[in-house]
């Protein structure tokens, strides 16, 4: 069989992915052009705290994993968390292998940082917090490089093409407007998380869910949609849906979350303070949003040498008129990550024969409720690397392939009935959820033919039925206090 392996989104599990299916040949599509430094809409490239891996003396694969757990409110799938963290090591080493140039301390060993869930330090960056760029643009360059690896961009995947029970190949539109479909010996969808669907978030503006979508659109069963993670820590400016984002790395120095009155948000809430589990924080810091106390983060005490270690977070501060290094900056979560996805197995396979996912857009478990830092870009490499070698021997049984359809997940968006989607969105799939709000929404969505055969509108009503069908709080979905008593008495 002749045809390539189709990757869908050129993130870092997409490329890594793409490295991984040699010497299969590989189409790798995706809708921005590449770029030398890694630039792109993949939301690798803003990603700025680093790789979670336990390399520290003292520190172990399995205290690795106990923090993940912990984290994801046990919600997760032991076996792919226990495969994630024992790969951790192997993975750094082959980034450096790569070309990755990763930070380093006085005496040469990689400098590891400390973000909120995990026990010790355990995060290796580079470029300060530039860690996301930096590893994009040197799987880039390996992927260009690669010669079993045709790479075309500018192209949309709008389509799933399906043969019988099985995916065969996809449909594309270039920016031009011209459609094509193309046969492919499997499909792996790369196509990240659902950021862009909420009206604030740390996520490109473009990841709405394109490939939750087209999963959905070819009946794969999806897996924990009601799980968002939110940043709790978004630089709080009117400058449109996507915010700067404030790396946890800042709180990992030093940085300290306070109320307009000066009064330490985390303190007394939970024993790691503004180290705690990200949604632990996210939610305080909402709450104190909502409350009217206001949120800062106060990082004027940390004495760092900024440019060297936050030079993102400084270029971004003062591009919006604030300077981290003499005022508290002023924050809010956003949605960040979400845990939920495509359901898959370890090795990346949906229930759909020649479909697989992985990185943000799949569930393997890994996550649980709530994801710890950090562990989104070693997810990245660890199972897009696993998924590509696996993928790249799928073969279909052509007999099964008869009958020909199109999953087509439906239109995409205009402008302003995006932005109501956002708003909807927004207000019921928050940090702090009420049954009232969410039924509110799908009866919102559901009543506007436009908002509901949109492929966004159909990605927002599953998360937002799944949100509906959880009847406990549980890591990043929690119910307002008067709503979890009410599921507990009627349970
Ligand atoms: C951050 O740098 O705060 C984000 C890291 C992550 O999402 O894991």
């Amino acid at each position: 069989m002749n045809a390539p392996l189709i990757i869908v989104g050129a993130g870092i599990a997409g490329l890594c992915a793409a490295l991984a299916a040699a010497p299969r040949p590989v189409l790798l599509l995706n809708r921005s052009p590449p770029v030398r430094d890694g630039g792109s809409d993949a939301a690798t490239a803003l990603a700025q705290g680093g790789i979670a891996a336990a390399l520290a003396a003292g520190d172990s694969a399995e205290a690795h994993v106990a923090d993940t757990l912990v984290a994801g409110a046990q919600h997760n799938e032991r076996s792919a968390v226990e495969y994630l963290c024992t790969q951790g090591a192997h993975a750094i080493e082959w980034l450096q292998a790569q070309g990755v140039e990763f930070d380093r301390d006085a005496i040469g060993a990689l400098a590891l940082g400390r973000e909120g869930g995990h026990r010790c330090a355990r995060i290796v960056h580079a470029g300060g917090d530039a860690s996301g760029a930096r590893v994009l643009a040197a799987l880039t360059r390996r992927v260009q490089a690669a010669r079993h690896v045709r790479w075309r961009s500018g192209v949309e995947v709008n389509a799933l093409l399906v043969r019988g029970d099985a995916v065969a190949g996809v449909r594309v539109r270039s920016l031009g407007g011209r459609e094509q479909f193309l046969t492919a010996s499997a499909v792996l969808l790369a196509t990240g998380g659902v950021g862009g669907l909420f009206a604030a978030t740390t996520n490109p503006e473009s990841a709405q869910g394109r490939g939750l979508a087209l999963a959905l659109a070819a009946h794969a069963p999806m897996r924990d949609l009601e799980f968002v993670q939110f940043h709790p820590t978004a630089l709080a400016v009117q400058s449109g849906v996507r915010l700067p984002l404030l790396t946890e790395a800042l709180r990992g120095a030093g940085a300290v979350l306070r109320d307009a009155a000066g009064v330490a948000l985390m303190q007394g809430v939970h024993e790691l303070a503004d180290l705690a589990p990200r949604d632990i924080v996210a939610r305080c810091v909402f709450a104190a949003l909502q409350s009217g106390r206001g949120a800062f983060l106060h990082c004027e005490h940390l004495g760092l040498d900024w440019e060297h270690a936050f030079p993102t977070v400084l270029a971004q501060c003062h591009a919006h008129g604030f300077d981290p290094r003499t005022q508290p900056l002023p924050v809010q979560p956003a949605a960040h990550f979400h845990m939920g996805g495509i359901a898959v197995d370890l090795d990346g396979r949906s229930s759909v024969p020649g479909l697989y996912a992985v990185g943000e857009v799949a569930c393997n478990g890994l996550h649980g409720a709530n994801r710890l830092a950090s562990n989104s870009l070693l997810e990245g490499v660890v199972y897009g690397r696993r998924v590509g070698a696996h993928a790249a021997k799928s073969a279909t049984d052509p007999l099964r392939r008869r009958t020909l359809w199109i999953a087509d997940p439906g239109h995409a968006l205009e402008p302003e009935a995006l932005a109501r989607l956002r708003r909807c969105v927004g207000e019921s799939l928050g940090p702090l959820r009420a049954r009232q709000r969410i039924d509110a929404a799908r009866h919102f969505i559901g009543a506007d033919a436009n908002l509901a055969g949109s492929a966004q509108g159909k990605v927002a009503l599953a998360m937002l039925e799944a949100a509906a069908a959880r009847r406990e709080s549980l890591g990043a979905h929690h119910w307002e206090v008067n709503e979890a008593i009410d599921a507990t008495q009627s349970a």
